[in-house]
């Protein structure tokens, strides 16, 4: 049964694959999930510190997701988002303008991350289009962030080992500074390093004109790159000088909102801002089916129906925009976080979560621990082993034996729990990362 399932899914083609491993990876066969566990095909279970991938905020094998999406398959499974409509869209979009900040009114949906970062930059694009101003079609975004993988989103992507080997859009994407505290001058105080990040955002917008820059494209925290937390003040200052300069905001919200940082969405509960455009997806539905989200500020759409442009039509959206089923998902979601106090709940336990991780600060081959809400990143000194193998991928093959998935990137392992995690689940949490790494740190040496 294993070998069969094996040589099956040496046929999927998985994200980031490396062509030179393609048959012989040995991932771990999942077989299911409850709370924060899920279970191997073997019977071990594992904690499930990533929460997949930042997604399942809500926690596995809930029956109440399983009914409502039952219900809604068996009501209607699916109806053209074009010319028609039904309930579960209409009702979500209502209840996502009541839970966004500011005059965050208007919803276009899409599949995921990527597809509602995508939607962004092209909704950006089309509205200076339709104003009269096609030259202002450039973006900022910064070293290290990551938007997804449509060719937009990865354009704006900042990571430099995932732009090897892919065509990208370099003519319209520029990048500023990596906004990691860690990465600052041996002299300079955080509040010098942020003055440098924010007048490198002033700069950059000066340099390619303000007439020519759309928008500043940031997530709040950023995930992929390592949870980096930035310097206090950074993000609002930041809008602040896009707001001068005629620049909008796209707050990358698609791991922070629904919980992660214990509001359903984090730029102006946790950092003071109201972006314009505001993208999320992964943690919208738990992870229990894909959407994306692009929520729209009524400012950007004012004026669009006055332009004297004949067929205004934005040309983007997809067969599944708005799916009845998904949307059905995400405002299960909701109630979920909404009825359990997980808000509440995430702002309780999260400050002891970091507090036990900074623990492992006194281990030898760790660099540095930080993170917000629920939300961390264990640095490793090292990337690569003495065998040559990567140091998180050590560790999280380490953990994975002991009953912890972590997720390894190069000398970074990243955590994003369920929402749902107790005290005790996260000192079982802690207790297998320190008792991982100091397994790992055998081989790395
Ligand atoms: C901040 C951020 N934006 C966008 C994406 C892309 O989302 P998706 O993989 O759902 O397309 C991700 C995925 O990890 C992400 O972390």
């Amino acid at each position: 049964m294993r070998s069969n399932l094996k040589s099956a899914d040496n046929q999927f083609l998985h994200p980031w694959d490396d062509m030179n491993d393609l048959d012989r990876n040995e991932r771990t066969f999942l077989v299911r999930g409850e709370g924060v566990y899920v279970y191997d095909d073997t019977g071990n279970r594992l904690l499930d510190a990533p929460a997949g991938m930042w997604c399942v905020n809500i926690g596995h094998g809930r029956q109440e997701m399983a009914d409502a999406i039952s219900e809604q398959v068996l009501k209607l499974a699916y109806n053209s988002p074009w010319a028609l409509t039904s309930e579960p869209p209409a009702l979500l979009a209502a209840k996502l303008a009541e839970l966004a900040p500011g005059d965050i009114n208007h919803v276009f949906f899409s599949t995921g991350g990527s597809t509602a970062i995508d939607t962004a930059l092209r909704f950006v694009c089309f509205r200076n289009n339709l104003l009269g101003r096609p030259d202002k079609k450039h973006f900022i975004s910064r070293v290290n962030g990551y938007h997804g993988s449509t060719y937009l989103a990865s354009s704006c992507s900042g990571k430099a080992k995932d732009k090897k080997f892919v065509d990208l859009d370099d003519r319209h994407f520029h990048y500023i500074g990596d906004p990691n505290p860690l990465h600052r001058s041996a002299q300079q105080s955080v509040e010098e390093f942020c003055d440098q990040l924010v007048a490198e955002l002033d700069d950059t917008i000066k340099t390619l004109g303000s007439d020519r820059v759309a928008a500043f494209v940031a997530e709040p925290i950023l995930a992929s790159g390592g949870v980096v937390v930035p310097p206090p003040g950074y993000l609002k200052r930041c809008a602040e000088i896009c707001r001068r300069n005629d620049v909008l905001f796209i707050a990358d919200e698609v791991v922070t909102a629904f919980g992660r940082l214990g509001h359903f969405f984090a730029s102006e509960a946790v950092f003071g801002v109201v972006p314009d455009i505001i993208t999320t997806a992964k943690g919208i539905t738990s992870g229990y089916l894909p959407l994306g989200a692009t929520l729209v500020s009524d400012r950007l759409l004012a004026g669009l129906d006055q332009t004297g442009s004949d067929h205004a039509i934005f040309a983007n959206g997809y067969t599944c925009s708005g799916h009845p089923v998904a949307c059905a998902a995400a405002l299960k979601n909701i109630e979920i976080i909404e009825k359990e106090n997980l808000l509440d709940h995430c702002r309780e336990v999260a400050p002891y979560f970091q507090q036990k991780l900074l623990e492992l600060l006194e281990l030898d081959i760790v660099k540095d621990v930080r993170g917000m809400g629920l939300m961390a990143c264990v640095e490793c000194e090292q990337a690569v082993a003495k065998n040559g193998e990567g140091v998180a991928e050590i560790i999280d093959r380490e953990c994975q034996a002991l009953g912890l998935i972590v997720r390894p990137i190069y000398n970074m392992c990243v955590m994003s729990p369920p929402l749902t995690i107790t005290r005790s689940e996260i000192d079982h949490l802690v207790e297998m990362l320190r008792d991982g790494i100091q397994r790992a740190s055998q081989v790395v040496a």
